[in-house]
């Protein structure tokens, strides 16, 4: 793929990771691919914003090529410390020795612990700005949207916008723009990206929005170092983004679960056939056959979830564990719940759920229910009435 000529000064000179399928170890499935995203600012002086991951650093400087001589690069901007978008500054300084690296004070700390670089480099905080020429790099930090460094910059004479890690999505695509891929295809990636990555920062996201439109910036366009640019319409990803990170959610209950010979799969029936009998959407989820990552996209606009295990070993079944850990990690703000399990003799796994989500910070509505090696009519009937009374909670709460 060539270099792309976003706007007259700007051009993408990034990579597409097609063959990508796990992002961040293989916390975060990337069914579509990824993209890492890198802008070339030509000017009277010349400035890179962000790089790639260190593998794609050839194809990177090759497109810069398309568009200049590297040697005269005069700034990279390092929004982000994180590998995918640093890892070609190495490589890069081989063929644009007199460039200043730029970046926050966490990022030069993270720069320098990451690639052990003595490189030249030029500390920037909220306000400060780089002339180019016409052009002004203006800076804007955001802490913890994801990392400490994480920065924003702004141009101001274009009305763009480049966000780094915000308001991206993994989506390998030969497109670059929002107005020329399928609007669904982007907002599903878009959606799995805030919940499996910016989702416990939500408070962080109203507020740095917020900032962001009391300093009256015009934003005709987001670039961010991810996926698709945001051209056709781009208040429709941040007007997504303040719905995710306040907890707006759908008439939606998710029952996920696993089962051992059976017992508790009638369980998770049953209680779907009660969250429909109130006319609230049900998704069943059984795990592992499900994918975690896209489990959650689907949990980020669903009011309720009820979780549901076997026993074995006095606990619930370890395919359940990644689950419940990244629930507890995540901290979904704003949903419901409900707990439910087979067992033997003992028990063990209710509990072990209950425990869970109670470290999640998700809220449980109703007493959980269980069933003795093999639900009976009664039983089932218990779990349908379940699946009823989540529905009546969350048509109440939304
Ligand atoms: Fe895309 Fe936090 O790196």
């Amino acid at each position: 793929m060539r270099s792309v000529e976003v706007l007259k000064n700007v051009f993408w000179v990034g990579a597409v990771d097609w063959n990508r399928r796990h992002f961040h170890g293989f916390t975060y499935s990337t069914h579509r691919g990824a993209t890492y995203n890198a802008y070339l600012i030509v000017d009277e002086k010349t400035a890179l914003i962000d790089t790639v991951y260190g593998p794609f650093a050839g194809e990177m400087i090759e497109k810069i090529r398309e568009v200049i001589d590297p040697s005269t690069i005069d700034y990279v901007v390092a929004n982000h410390v994180e590998t995918d978008h640093s890892g070609a500054i190495s490589e890069l300084l081989k063929v644009a020795p007199h460039a200043t690296i730029v970046g926050t004070v966490q990022c030069q700390r993270g720069l320098q612990k990451h690639y052990f670089g003595n490189w030249k480099f030029q500390k920037v905080a909220t306000g400060d700005e780089i002339n180019l020429g016409e052009i002004r790099l203006q800076f804007i930090q955001a802490p913890m949207l994801h990392w400490p460094d994480s920065m924003f910059t702004y141009i101001e004479e274009e009305a763009l916008l480049l966000p780094n890690d915000a308001f991206g999505q993994h989506l390998a695509t030969s497109k670059r723009f929002d107005d020329e891929v399928d609007e669904n295809v982007l907002m599903d990636e878009a959606a799995k990206y805030y919940a499996n990555i910016l989702w416990p920062f939500s408070q962080l996201v109203v507020r740095k929005i917020e900032e962001i439109q009391k300093l009256g910036l015009r934003i005709d366009m987001i670039a961010p170092s991810h996926g698709i640019i945001w051209r056709g319409n781009p208040m429709k990803i941040v007007e997504s983004y303040l719905k995710w990170a306040r907890g707006e959610a759908k008439r939606r209950v998710l029952v996920v679960y696993d089962t051992m010979w059976g017992s508790t799969e009638k369980m998770a029936k049953a209680i779907v056939e009660g969250i429909s009998n109130k006319g609230v959407e049900a998704m069943l989820f059984r795990l592992p056959f499900s994918d975690r990552g896209d489990i959650l996209k689907e949990l980020l606009e669903a009011k309720g979830i009820v979780i549901g295990s076997s026993t074995i070993n006095n606990g619930i079944i370890p395919t359940i564990a990644p689950f419940l850990e990244e629930l507890a990690g995540l901290k979904p703000r704003s949903k419901v719940a409900a707990v439910f399990g087979s067992y033997g003799w003992g028990g063990g796994a209710v509990k072990t759920i209950e425990s869970k989500l109670g470290n999640a910070g998700i809220e449980i509505v109703a007493p959980s229910l269980t069933a003795q090696w093999v639900p009976n009519e009664d039983e089932l009937k218990k779990c349908t009435e379940l699946g009823e009374d989540i529905a009546t909670t969350v048509l109440e709460r939304t």
